[in-house]
């Protein structure tokens, strides 16, 4: 009766499973792979949120598909303190950057079509792909330095493939696409007609230094992707936005069809277009306790590490730690057994970390009372791997 697409949604997984039945006892889990900011504190206070959510106009629907001039205007803006110069035209506000996803995939690709993703990356791209009967074709990162950078021979294209997705920085290994990979993308995208599309949703939690955008772009077909999930921690309010960018012929013809998509839909909220204006020039002041928290978070995980025999990845940027374990531990194992010890985080294999080696990745939003708590249990469970 069901669609193949859905073929994803089939089975569990061991842990999982694990996790459900120790929520059905009725027993405590530490979530150390919390990434809801909310959950994490970083919260706006309901008034400011209501009165950004209930003011002039929230009475009317604008009929136009890119969504109020005003909220495209302060998605300009934004990507103007960040040196892209972007014309409001090109901008479309959608629901969430998963949406955006979705809308490109619509946008480039038939049913059967194929994108390419990096791996290791956040898996949510497998199930955007098969909602819309795209398949995936990973390349690789792999270590360079303190960051990840392409395996130029993984990078291929076949007849099908119609974009090469790059996410900066990436989830979960928090490493900027850095200037040689651009060149690198660049470039097969003009050699293969392909678009890029960067998902830059943590591009302002850097964990020291700026980062660029890739909104600016002129030589090359280039959505890119954020919303308010992250850039403003508010992922409630649902808004996220997709600049197209590159050749003026492209972006052209590109927003034309964009606008069809964008209109069938109309998915974001009134309320939340007027809102988002706010909401994106206030929230400085709650990413810097995000970038605070994290450098918290990765310190104490650093000092819990060394003596456990792990060690945390080099992180640029993002709100996320990947830990490898100490050789001859399986993930799996140990997290099953840390589940039993009364804490969950993710294995690495979640995120198709490289084979070889064990990694759990964890969130660097938890509290520090909390992670304190998790850890002890995932020592216990070393103990037991
Ligand atoms: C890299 C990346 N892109 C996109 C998303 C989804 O963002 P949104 O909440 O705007 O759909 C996530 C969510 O964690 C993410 O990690």
């Amino acid at each position: 009766m069901f669609s193949e697409r859905m073929a994803f949604a089939e089975g569990t997984n061991a842990l999982a499973a694990a996790r459900e039945r120790r929520q059905g006892k009725g027993l405590p889990l530490i979530d150390l792979a919390d990434s809801n900011p909310a959950n994490a504190g970083f919260v706006w206070p309901p008034a400011v949120l209501a009165a950004a959510l209930t003011g002039p106009g929230v009475q009317r629907q604008d009929p136009d598909p890119r969504g109020l001039p005003s909220a495209r205007e302060a998605v300009r803006a934004y990507c103007s303190e960040r040196g892209a110069t972007v014309g409001t035209d090109r901008i479309f506000l959608c629901a969430s950057t998963s949406e955006a996803y979705s809308w490109i995939f619509k946008l480039l690709c038939s049913p059967g079509d194929e994108v390419l993703v990096p791996e290791p990356a956040y898996p949510l791209l497998e199930v955007m792909a098969a909602l819309e009967c795209v398949t995936l074709r990973p390349y690789r990162l792999r270590p360079a330095g303190d960051g990840w950078s392409i395996d130029a021979a993984t990078l291929v294209a076949g007849p099908r493939t119609r974009a090469v997705v790059c996410v900066n920085p990436s989830n979960p290994l928090g490493a900027f696409v850095d200037e040689r990979d651009r060149v690198l993308l660049r470039d097969f995208a003009v050699r293969h007609s392909l678009a890029v599309l960067c998902d830059e949703v943590f591009l302002d939690y850097p964990a020291d230094g700026g980062a660029v955008t890739w909104a600016g772009e002129r030589q090359v077909p280039v959505f890119v992707l954020s919303g308010l999930s992250k850039v403003a921690l508010a992922p409630q309010v649902k808004a996220g936005w997709i600049v197209v960018a590159g050749p003026d012929d492209f972006a052209r013809q590109a927003c034309a069809r964009l606008e069809h998509v964008a209109d069938a839909f109309l998915s974001v909220s009134t309320p939340a277009q007027l809102a988002l204006p706010g909401l994106l020039a206030g929230a400085s002041g709650l990413r810097r306790e995000v970038i605070l928290r994290c450098a918290d978070s990765e310190a104490a995980l650093r000092r819990w590490a060394g003596p456990n025999g792990c060690a945390v990845l080099p992180r640029q940027a993002g709100w996320t730690a990947v830990v490898r374990l100490p050789p001859g531990v399986d993930e799996e194992r140990l997290l099953l057994a840390a589940i039993e010890e009364g804490a969950w985080a993710h294995p690495g294999f979640f995120y198709g970390m490289p084979a070889g080696s064990a990694h759990v990745v964890l969130s660097l939003l938890t509290p520090p009372d909390i992670l304190a708590q998790g850890l002890v249990c995932l020592e216990k469970a070393l103990r037991r791997a």
